[in-house]
């Protein structure tokens, strides 16, 4: 068997990470016995500078119809962001309906949180963010630029559906696990889509009477993601407080470097995009010391994704394997100072 993968690594370190990554899947897979056929595309930020267009008109159309897209990371400091980003990742987000974020953020054994009093398996939480609409729906204007009565619209639209599909898969993912689901808002201040968003937890939940909810709003989440991160299970929230709770889930679990995404395409046959939840980090870009692992982390999910789930739980229990090895390379953002290669070299030697 071989999957059809469209390989996006972007700009910055994602160019890094998906390049260590890929022989590390490449492995997993052959060992599992099926094998990933990539076609690579070199869209980004470079493009964006060389052709003034982040990816090519259709673009989109040469995606569609792929087994997933595995994408590094796209942002660059000499473009606006809100020119890289829409027009290249968030258009293959919204136009593919991947409207589920599914974002999980573990503490492994041997990783030390900056909290104190946190060790392996204490936190295990997942966010399910909402993908395509929410906050980040494309919907507003600019007017009398320069002027002291300028005036900017950002509006954020929510949508039943789009809404009740994250709250379905958040609702299942909490009965798989036999745990909780903490209902994120700001319900009090946004009373019209926040509003609905209750109402919709509300709904779907009496169908799944074995699920506990617990609502919290964004802002005391946000504390509790730091005073209590253990008592977390199943998150869900909107697109831009998903976006924001799931750094802080990376960073109580030990680091940006470890914390893996999948963008599920809901509706319509489209396909699905796995990616770190980090950006392109000019600050450490081309020293050779971006941590793979998120996106190897990524490709487990995105194994899993394709049915794949044994390859999917090899690559974890490798990646959980070397994390628990107090001498096995790290980079620096797990405080030693081993390269990108190092670590991916020590993986493969664990599969
Ligand atoms: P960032 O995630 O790129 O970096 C934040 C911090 O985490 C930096 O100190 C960085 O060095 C560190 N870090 C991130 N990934 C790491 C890794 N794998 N190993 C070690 N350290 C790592 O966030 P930012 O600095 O806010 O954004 C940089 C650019 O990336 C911006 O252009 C932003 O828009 C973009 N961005 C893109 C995505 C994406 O493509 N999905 C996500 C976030 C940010
Ligand atoms: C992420 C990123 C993106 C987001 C940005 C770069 C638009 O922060 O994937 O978490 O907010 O979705
Ligand atoms: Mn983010």
């Amino acid at each position: 068997m071989a999957y059809d993968i469209a390989l996006i690594p972007g700009d910055g370190i994602g160019q890094e990470v998906v390049a260590a990554a890929r022989p590390v899947l490449d492995a997993a897979a052959a060992d599992a016995g099926f094998s990933l056929d990539y076609e690579r595309f070199d869209w980004g930020s470079e493009r964006y500078l060389d052709e003034g267009s982040m990816m090519p008109d259709d673009g989109i159309d040469r995606l569609r119809g792929r087994d997933a897209i595995l994408l590094g990371a796209v942002g660059h400091p000499d473009i606006p962001d809100h020119v890289t980003l829409r027009g290249l990742m968030l258009p293959i987000r919204k136009r593919f309906n991947q409207q589920v974020c599914e974002r999980p953020a573990v503490l492994y054994d041997g990783v030390e949180s900056p909290l104190r009093g946190y060790g392996g398996g204490d936190i295990d939480l997942v966010v399910f963010r909402e993908n395509t609409e929410g906050e980040y729906a494309d919907v507003g204007g600019r007017e009398h630029r320069g002027f002291d009565h300028e005036v900017a619209i950002q509006s954020a639209v929510f949508t039943r559906q789009g809404t009740e599909d994250v709250v379905r898969a958040a609702f299942e993912a909490a009965t798989e696990r036999g745990g909780k689901l903490t209902n994120v808002t700001k319900s009090n201040a946004q009373a019209y889509g926040m509003v609905l968003w209750d109402d919709v937890v509300a709904e779907v939940g009496e169908e799944y009477p074995d699920v506990e909810v617990e609502r919290l709003l964004v802002d005391a989440a946000s504390m509790d993601f730091v005073r209590r991160p253990d008592e977390f299970d199943v998150v869900v929230a909107s697109n831009l407080f998903g976006d924001i709770l799931t750094d802080l889930g990376a960073i109580v679990t030990g680091s940006m470097g470890l914390a893996p995404s999948a963008n599920v395409n809901v509706e319509g046959d489209y396909p699905s995009m796995f990616e770190p939840v980090h950006g392109s980090a000019p600050d450490i870009v081309g020293q050779g010391v971006a941590n793979p692992l998120a996106t190897v982390l990524s490709g487990a999910m995105l194994f899993d994704h394709l049915g794949e789930g044994v390859a999917g739980e090899r690559l974890e229990s490798a990646v959980a394997d070397q994390l628990a090895d107090a001498d096995a390379p790290r980079t620096p953002d797990l405080g030693v100072d081993a390269g990108t290669e190092a670590v991916v070299d020590d993986l493969r030697g664990r599969l």
